[in-house]
């Protein structure tokens, strides 16, 4: 069979970007641990209480193992709802030590926002009516800063926490 030149050359171009978008993929899935959370349990969104990791008292971090912990939050325009630290102040940063595994559980009340923890694989789209989970290890040392990265209104950019991952 006779190829042109720039037939050949075209088809080395695709099956070239073919492997390298695959390459691509699997470094970010296997090796950076980058997958969709899990979107499998509905919730009400006007009634988020009535679900237990969502109940007030519940918010934030929980250990619930050794090393291993439990984060729930409330998003809502425009907050990251951590619950109340022991001065009843809204918990604006969670700190868990390096190598611990953190399941993240997060909801919201009201319209589509995002909770990235930028710096690590923590990046979930967060629905009304979903529970968004993701368990990930913290392998790095350092703060990380959540951000939303789903814009949500005129103060989109206000909606920030911290991770800490201390020694
Ligand atoms: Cu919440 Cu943008």
């Amino acid at each position: 069979m006779h190829l042109h030149k720039f037939e050949k050359v075209w088809l080395i171009f695709g099956m070239g970007s073919l492997a390298l978008f695959l390459v691509i993929l699997g470094f970010a899935a296997f090796w950076k641990g980058t997958h969709p959370q899990s979107h499998i349990e509905t919730i009400d969104p006007e009634n988020v209480e009535a679900h237990d990791s969502f109940k007030p008292e519940n918010l934030g971090l929980r250990e619930v193992a050794d090393g291993k912990y439990i984060v729930n939050i409330v998003a809502s325009a425009f907050n990251y709802d951590f619950g109340m630290d022991a001065d009843g102040k809204p918990v604006k940063k969670i700190r868990v030590p390096k190598g611990s595994t953190v399941l993240f559980q997060i909801t919201s009340k009201d319209v589509v926002h995002g909770f990235q923890v930028a710096g690590t694989n923590v990046n979930m789209m967060v629905e009304p009516g979903h529970v968004s989970r993701l368990e990930t290890e913290m392998k790095n040392v350092g703060e990380f800063t959540v951000v939303c990265n789903e814009y949500c209104g005129i103060a989109h950019h206000q909606m920030f926490a911290t991770v800490e991952v201390y020694e």
